[in-house]
């Protein structure tokens, strides 16, 4: 049962009154829409974020899965018969104004297609992000490559800086993560690519659909990378894309993502032995996966002008809170996240405010869907999955040291931000307590620090 006002406890008491205090500043009154606030609080709301993509499922994803049940044939390939992947493929490059586009069956697996097409391996470092989900790690891992984590900055993306000074002569290729909906600085991460001549994979994971000064993320680099997992905003509960503009990655990167063999439906003889066969994996997306993927794809505009028109209503209506700063991004117009993010003073303020705007069944929680991956036991321990494993066997391998000590930039900023988690089916309602709640626990807190 939601609690009633007699029976909130002491603190979401005083916070009540805080948000009364919130609805003068900002303008509600006893208008309709601040009594209707107050009387949601009075419920104490639970304001809910849910998933995105899965909320615009209909008749198309049926009508995608319907046939192909209906066709008793759910794999990739039948010849050169455009098959629901195939044809996705075709639409995932239009969209996002590609060349070549390969579905596999995860963001993982189009990371290690991507290892695989850019020959990276063992002698052969990669900077990373510190602050990401694990994939950008392990793959590097996995290609037996050794990882070089550059900080992150208030974007919550690789800082340019410290990638320039992480880079040495053994740095074959840097993976920019856009995370969270927002791009990084590519003009200085492509002028650095450029001048110590580095590959580049944009990680869009966490952002299909996102621009940089217009232009789709993932295109700008050599090999971009998507997933379609569940968090993700266009989503079949799992899937991947990779795209390129470059004949030769995309057919070292279809080669590897189907044991090595170059099926016709690629048409390239031309070019087919640019990768000779070679072992590879199995990252063939099923035609159930592809049939959603197709449904989606035209929806994911939809998606991200729904969570913009919200997140702007929201930013509007705390912008102005003095004790709290935002996400810096590189590119606002471009950017898609179902978040806005909150970067306090110092992670002590953070947590109060955590608390406090948990109590008011806010959907917030720290910075999600990432880890700080040089403190992670696994990563401190270098593990592997042989004790002989390349990475950590060259003496640059053996003399890494990772750990708080050498994250402590990534490490302040995350554990200073706060994310609110937005939905794309935010009602007035729901958005309006929102802002109120904020605004009451900053009046609140400000008591608290002065
Ligand atoms: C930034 C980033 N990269 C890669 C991945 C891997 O994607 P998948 O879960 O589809 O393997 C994820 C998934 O959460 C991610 O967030």
């Amino acid at each position: 049962m939601l609690p009633s006002s007699n029976s909130l406890p002491r603190r979401k008491f005083i916070t009540l009154n805080g948000l009364l205090a919130a609805g003068t500043f900002l303008g509600f009154g006893l208008q309709k829409g601040w009594s209707q606030v107050v009387q949601q609080t009075q419920k104490v709301l639970r304001v809910v974020a849910g998933f995105t993509g899965p909320r615009y499922y209909g008749a198309e994803e049926k009508e995608g899965l319907l046939q192909v049940v209906e066709s008793r044939y759910p794999f990739r390939y039948k010849g050169h018969t455009p098959t629901q992947v195939r044809l996705f493929e075709q639409e995932f490059t239009t969209y996002m104004g590609s060349t070549y586009c390969l579905a596999v069956t995860s963001g993982t697996a189009a990371l290690n297609c991507a290892m695989a097409a850019l020959g990276v391996g063992p002698g052969d470092e990669v900077i990373v992000p510190a602050c990401t989900w694990w994939s950008d790690y392990t793959t590097v891992v996995q290609a037996g490559a050794l990882p070089v984590f550059a900080d992150i900055d208030t974007s919550l993306n690789i800082d340019p800086a410290d990638v320039e000074r992480k880079i040495s002569p053994r740095t074959k290729a840097i993976i920019v993560v856009h995370l969270l909906g927002s791009s990084c600085n590519m003009d200085a991460l492509m002028d650095l690519a450029r001048r110590y001549r580095l590959q580049v994979v944009e990680d869009c994971a966490q952002s299909p659909g996102a621009t940089y000064k217009g232009q789709k993320l993932g295109t700008l680099g050599d090999i971009g990378i998507y997933s379609f997992n569940i968090y993700k905003l266009m989503t079949a509960g799992e899937g991947g894309a990779l795209v390129t503009h470059s004949e030769e990655l995309f057919f070292k990167a279809a080669r590897y993502h189907d044991m090595g063999y170059l099926h016709r439906v690629f048409d390239m003889a031309a070019t087919q032995n640019l990768m000779p066969e070679c072992p590879g994996e199995n990252y063939r997306m099923s035609e159930f996966t592809g049939a959603v993927l197709r449904a989606q794809l035209p929806k994911l505009d939809t998606m991200i002008r729904d969570l913009r028109q919200r997140k702007k209503v929201i930013y509007q209506g705390i912008a102005a809170l003095s004790g709290i700063a935002f996400r810096h991004y590189d590119d606002a117009e471009g950017e898609t996240g179902a978040y806005i993010h909150l970067l306090l003073p110092d992670s002590t303020s953070r947590d109060r405010w955590l608390e406090a705007l948990q109590a008011w069944q806010l959907p917030v929680t720290e910075v999600s869907g990432s880890v700080v991956l040089p403190i992670q036991e696994s990563v401190l321990n270098k593990r592997t999955r042989h004790p002989q494993w390349p990475s950590f066997s060259t003496p640059e391998g053996k003399s890494i040291v990772y750990g708080p000590e050498s994250c402590q930039p990534t490490l302040d900023v995350y554990n200073r931000m706060l994310q609110l988690n937005v939905g794309a089916g935010f009602t007035p309602d729901e958005i309006r307590y929102c802002i109120a709640s904020i605004q009451a626990v900053a009046d609140t807190l400000r008591g608290v620090h002065s």
